[in-house]
């Protein structure tokens, strides 16, 4: 009798903690589903093959020196909140370098996906200190990021 007893409570325990599991992992998925609808609009907008939410990761090794927030301040880079489609070293606030200044670049999915392969291989002379991503996919994911912030 004692031992059904015990086996009764544990099995209220398991069901108890089942059940918490489930409310937890409901939870979840209801505070997620808002941010994954975004990031389908957001993917769906740019053609671009890119993972927008892996590129926000990626994009923790530009953050030492990059926001990416509307009216963001600059930091040691400047602000690239909008980047995609601007005129290169135009954040008004920021001094760029005159490598930088005089390359005629429009920072086209393209443009963006070869600087940040390798900023000093595309513009000789600026002050952007980054040895440069190698994974192609990052740098889609990068690059589709970007696209998100705007
Ligand atoms: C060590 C600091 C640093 C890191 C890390 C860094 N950047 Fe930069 N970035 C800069 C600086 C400084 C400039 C300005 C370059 C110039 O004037 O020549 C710049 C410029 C840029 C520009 C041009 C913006 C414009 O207004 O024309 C883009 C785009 C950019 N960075 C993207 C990135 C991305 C994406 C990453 C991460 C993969 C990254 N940067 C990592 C410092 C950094």
């Amino acid at each position: 009798m004692a031992r059904s007893l015990t086996s009764a409570s544990q099995l209220r325990t398991a069901l108890l903690a089942a059940g918490t599991l489930a409310f937890l992992m409901a939870g979840a998925l209801a505070a997620n589903a808002a941010p994954q609808k975004n990031i389908v609009v957001a993917m769906a907008q740019p053609p671009h093959a890119g993972d927008a939410t892996k590129g926000a990761q990626i994009f923790q090794r530009c953050a030492m020196c990059h926001k990416a927030d509307k009216d963001g301040a600059n930091g040691l880079g400047p602000n690239l909140f909008g980047v995609v489609g601007r005129k290169a070293a135009s954040e008004p606030n920021f001094s760029y370098s005159s490598a930088l200044k005089s390359s005629g670049i429009v920072w086209t999915d393209d443009k963006l996906g070869v600087w940040v392969s390798g900023p000093a291989k595309l513009v000789p002379g600026t002050k952007m200190a980054f040895p440069g991503l190698s994974d192609q996919k990052q740098i889609d994911d990068l690059v589709a990021y970007l696209n998100s912030r705007k």
